[in-house]
Order: C-alpha cells, then structure tokens, then sequence
C-alpha cells in the first residue's frame, strides 16, 4: 500500500502528535515531516519519497519525471530511516552531500518515520492554500 493523508499541524503537535505515533505504529504508517513547511504526512513502508512529497501538494524539480536520471529532486534526510544509497544517487550527489543527508527523493523508499529538508533550489512552487486530507 502506498498511501498517505496530510494531517494538520495542530493533530501532530504535542499530545497529538504522541497519539498519532502510536495509532500510525500500529496500522504500521510513518509520520514524515516535511521541513521548512512545518506540517507531516503519513506514508506506508516502502513508500516513494517523491510521491509522497508531491502528493502532498509540495512540486519537486523533476525533469526526469521520477526516473532517477536528472538528478534534480535532491532533499536533505534530516532524520529517520529510508532506504540505502543507491547508484542513481551516487552519480549525481556529491560525498559531501551525501554525508549531509541529501537523497534524490525519487530513489528513496520509507522505512521508519522520516524528518526531511526540501532546499529551495529543489522546489518546482510552493504549496498554497489550505491543508486538505487524501488518502491514496
Ligand atoms: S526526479 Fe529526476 S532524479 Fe529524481
């Protein structure tokens, strides 16, 4: 299952956000928070990165289109588990970057709960308007 749901901040904060954590361990859903935005998404094991972040109303460059070849979708890990490294990556990110947590997001599944960084350079537009709930 890939799904996910945006939840408000105001669910995901404090005794809120304990509550979520425990409901999403249970039905074996993520919490991945997407700095600077300050707001979370929940998204299944294995989960795309890309697709969550764009399903979250939140356009990454992606000449590519998600392929891994462009290079351009880069986000910072902050925190959290995904998957390794892979080749696509190593070709396009720098040790340096790699060592700051940068990931190309389209090669990069969920494992655990996830903290990440979109850098500017990264962002296709900006989210506007109001948070709504989907669930894919
Ligand atoms: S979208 Fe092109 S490498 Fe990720």
């Amino acid at each position: 299952m890939d799904g996910f749901f945006r939840l408000p901040n105001r669910v995901v904060r404090g005794e809120g956000r304990q509550l979520a954590k425990k409901v999403m361990s249970l039905s074996r859903l993520y919490l991945i928070d997407i700095e600077p935005f300050a707001f979370s998404v929940v998204a299944s094991p294995g989960a795309c990165l890309f697709e969550v972040v764009c399903r979250a109303g939140i356009d990454l460059l992606a000449v590519c289109g998600g392929q891994g070849i462009c290079g351009e979708c880069s986000v910072i890990v902050l925190d959290g588990q995904v998957s390794r490294i892979t080749e696509e990556e190593t070709e396009f990110l720098t040790e340096r970057h790699l060592r700051k947590g940068y990931r190309l997001a389209c090669c990069t599944r969920i494992q655990g709960p996830v903290k990440i960084y979109i850098p500017d350079r990264t962002l296709a537009s900006v989210p506007t308007g109001p948070i709504k709930m989907n669930r894919a």
